[in-house]
């Protein structure tokens, strides 16, 4: 059997497979609200056969959204939608899941089809909050320090956020780390300059991320898995890097956390990303033999021989794919039928299931 099919249980939830569909921002809201656009897209791919299935990141509060047109779960109105997604995903045999985000100083920019840069306030923007008053980049919005009130706030936002995910009918939670949004910010001393508690050495940096995972659990039941995805470099001197991503992912296997999704960057707009095949998964690799972990390879993951190869090798646990997931929603189909292995299609498509004599039928 090859790794990609074999089952994967994280506490109380089994994964039919070990593909994951990679976060991914459809910029498609309105308000926070999911709508059939996001019952489509993430139906499609519980159809397609993947084991577990992440919503994009959605947003704990509305000013931790990067776009206006961002997924959130900051009030309980947000939740009837998600309920009718999750249940036709679980319907399929797939996992829901979902990442919990909260976009910090990238927030209130315009989505990729609506504009460029930061949105004003008059048409729809907001003021965005970081570790410091520093914006990301020129183009962005300059964001508002958060004092100990707002961090707190942010801290309750998630722990809201995740028991409105339980209700919700999500049984897996990443929180979002990377990716240079709020919690990437804090881990990086390129973006963290604070001279408080949340500052300055690593202890301090962490503390933010360590308080959000530990209301997460608080909430989140003990038999249901719960992810972080870090960045797990910033490829830039000086910033947060794979030393500190290893000992951070080291203390969070204490405090109940599954699986450690590694990306990289995104919280230096310059910096030198060697862009290719399967990047990241160095990283993946390092942390799962290092800490002891489970891990999650992302990054220009393709085809269904490299996906079996990272798994084949020890070098990660899932992987999760991204752009490939929109180009073939039907992947872990074909994926199946090219490492040979035989899964159920949908009852309602098993007419159209590549067979060694072809059988179609005459209706
Ligand atoms: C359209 C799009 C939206 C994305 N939105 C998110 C997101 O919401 N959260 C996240 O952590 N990563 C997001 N990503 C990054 C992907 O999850 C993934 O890490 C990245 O695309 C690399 O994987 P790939 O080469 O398979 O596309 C997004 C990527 C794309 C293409």
């Amino acid at each position: 059997m090859p790794k990609l099919f074999e089952p994967l249980a994280l506490r109380g939830v089994t994964l039919k497979n070990r593909i994951v569909v990679s976060p991914m921002c459809q910029y498609s809201a309105v308000d926070g609200f999911a709508n059939d656009w996001h019952l489509v897209h993430l139906g499609s791919r519980a159809v397609g056969g993947a084991g577990l299935i992440i919503q994009e990141a959605t947003a704990v509060s509305p000013e931790g959204r990067i776009t206006p047109e961002d997924l959130g779960i900051w009030q309980d109105e947000h939740i009837p939608m998600l309920q009718r997604i999750n249940a036709f995903i679980t319907a399929q045999g797939s996992v829901p899941g979902v990442q919990l985000a909260h976009a910090g100083r990238k927030a209130s920019t315009f989505s990729p089809w609506t504009g460029d840069g930061a949105v004003p306030t008059d048409q729809g923007g907001w003021l965005p909050v970081g570790p410091g008053d520093d914006a990301f980049a020129p183009t962005y919005p300059t964001p508002q320090a958060l004092d100990a009130a707002g961090i707190e706030k942010v801290i309750a936002d998630f722990r809201a956020a995740a028991q409105r995910s339980l209700t919700a009918g999500f049984q897996v939670i990443e929180l979002h780390a990377a990716h240079g949004y709020l919690l990437h910010e804090f881990l990086s001393p390129l973006s963290n300059q604070r001279t408080d508690e949340y500052g300055g050495p690593f202890e301090n940096r962490v503390r933010l991320l360590l308080e959000v995972v530990a209301v997460t659990r608080e909430v989140w039941p003990e038999e249901l898995p719960l992810l972080v995805r870090l960045s797990v470099t910033d490829w830039t001197e000086g910033g947060w890097n794979a030393d500190e991503s290893t000992q951070l992912a080291a203390i969070l296997k204490t405090r109940g956390v599954d699986l450690i999704d590694c990306s990289t960057g995104g919280n230096v707009p310059t910096a030198p990303i060697p862009v290719g095949p399967g990047y990241q998964v160095q990283f993946a690799e390092r942390i799962r033999e290092e800490v002891g972990i489970l891990t999650g390879a992302v990054g220009l993951i393709t085809t269904p021989a490299e996906a079996e190869a990272i798994l084949a090798n020890g070098q990660a646990d899932v992987v999760l794919l991204a752009r490939e997931f929109l180009r073939e929603p039907y992947f872990p189909l074909f994926a199946a039928q090219d490492l040979g292995v035989e899964v159920q299609w949908p009852a309602q498509y098993e007419r159209a299931k590549p067979r060694a004599v072809a059988a179609a039928g005459s209706r």
